[in-house]
């Protein structure tokens, strides 16, 4: 074990499965919960997954509304707009993605103790517990159902802002693998990597410790197992989906405790300045970021080499989730560069961009001096292995922005 002494928390009541949003209704007459905002967006709503949602507070008799208003990489006014429909209701209901679930976790925290989006920017800004937040999570990759940390992006600094404080942790998550059957592919792949990124980080970084390495383990094998089957055939394969939406949630918690890294303090930086999905920019910067950890972490790479390497073999008599953790073994066949390239195998598998330049965004010189200061200042940044110098940053960028034969 890394670490003899270790804390893990993850205060955040959960319900998994199939049909688990049916207990909305019973949640709200148990606590004797009368009123609700569902926060959502435009294409969730359209989606009609907030369907669901509404038929058990109208079954029971909840009185709600409904806020469409929140937007890819939310923004301050975006956030703020919905807290006058907060401030009547008990319950606050997230439906939707990562930003959707950070979105509603900063009107619950301002509906409770007041001010606007920028008093709560930091560490441990909210002072004591908030209203109550349901988060039920229409994709499956941030893990901001079970997660203490929230972002938002300040449009006049192009910058994607960290609030992160144990009090916005969501009282219940609703994980319910039937509200992403229908989540288009390429939406699919980003956010299953961003789950892979969570699990990686969260085993090579600073912070890492026994309880979130076995959950982390165990997301990472069941990425490798289901992203390309949820990817290529999502709307009728609900193993997959189950398998995806559990290792979402497990890659949260484990790096709701130890942390992320590189690959997400550029990925922030990324999606800041471009306005990209979070999943997306994970994905372009993870391989990237591992190859610059593997000195530092060489073993933790080994052994995620090793769990890639089952997962891909192991047979399909092999439990599904959470149960197989006993059964890996350390294979030294496998090589820490291995992790890197079975890690660019899997986004060639579910058909996610390598570069930036494959997504039509070249970066210019003043972009690369932008991004570099961006990366430095982001949080994530201070929980890698080591800390990169700012030329170490601007060649990395340089990789993830553009084709490069290596
Ligand atoms: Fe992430």
């Amino acid at each position: 074990m890394e670490s003899a002494f270790f804390g893990f928390e993850m205060p955040t009541r959960l319900l998994f499965g199939i049909g688990a949003v049916g207990n909305l209704g019973f949640e709200f007459s148990t606590h004797e919960w009368k009123s609700a905002l569902i926060v959502t967006d435009e294409g969730v709503y359209r989606a009609g997954l907030t369907q669901p949602v509404e038929s058990q507070l109208q079954d029971f008799g909840v009185r709600y509304e409904v806020y469409t208003g929140v937007v890819p990489n939310p923004t301050i006014a975006s956030i703020e707009s919905a807290v006058p429909m907060a401030q009547d209701k008990e319950v606050v209901i997230a439906v939707g993605g990562g930003s959707v679930m950070d979105s509603a976790k900063l009107v619950n925290a301002i509906r409770t103790y007041g001010g606007n989006v920028r008093d709560y920017e930091g560490t441990d800004t909210v002072p004591g517990m908030c209203k109550p937040l349901i988060a039920i999570p229409t994709t499956a990759g941030t893990g901001s159902e079970v997660t203490f940390i929230s972002m938002f992006t300040d449009p006049e600094r192009h910058q994607k802002m960290p609030v992160m404080s144990r009090y916005l942790a969501p009282h219940l998550a609703i994980v319910d693998p039937e509200m992403t059957r229908r989540l288009p592919p390429a939406a699919t792949a980003q956010t299953g990597l961003d789950a892979l990124t969570h699990a990686i980080e969260a085993i090579v970084d600073q912070q890492a410790n026994p309880m979130s390495d076995v959950l982390a383990f165990e997301a990472i094998r069941l990425i490798f197992r289901y992203l390309p089957r949820a990817v290529k055939n999502g709307e009728d394969d609900m193993e997959a989906r189950s398998a995806m939406a559990f290792s979402a949630t497990i890659a949260g918690a484990a790096f709701n405790n130890s942390m992320v890294g590189l690959a997400h303090a550029m990925a922030h930086a990324i999606g800041g300045l471009y306005d990209l999905p979070h999943g997306l920019c994970c994905a372009i910067a993870l391989p990237v970021a591992m190859h610059f950890n593997l000195e530092p972490r060489r073993q933790r790479f080994e052994q995620i080499a090793s769990v890639i390497g089952f997962a891909n073999t192991e047979s399909e008599a092999v439990p599904m989730p959470g149960a197989s953790v006993a059964g890996w073994f350390w294979d030294k066949t496998f090589t820490a560069e291995d992790s890197v390239l079975q890690v660019r195998q899997l986004m060639t598998e579910v058909d996610v961009p390598a570069h930036l330049i494959d997504v039509g965004i070249s970066v210019s010189e003043t972009d690369l001096d932008k991004l570099v200061e961006l990366t430095l200042a982001d949080g994530s940044i201070l929980f890698n292995p080591v800390l990169p110098e700012p030329e170490q940053v601007r060649e990395l960028l340089r990789h993830i922005a553009t084709y490069t034969a290596d």
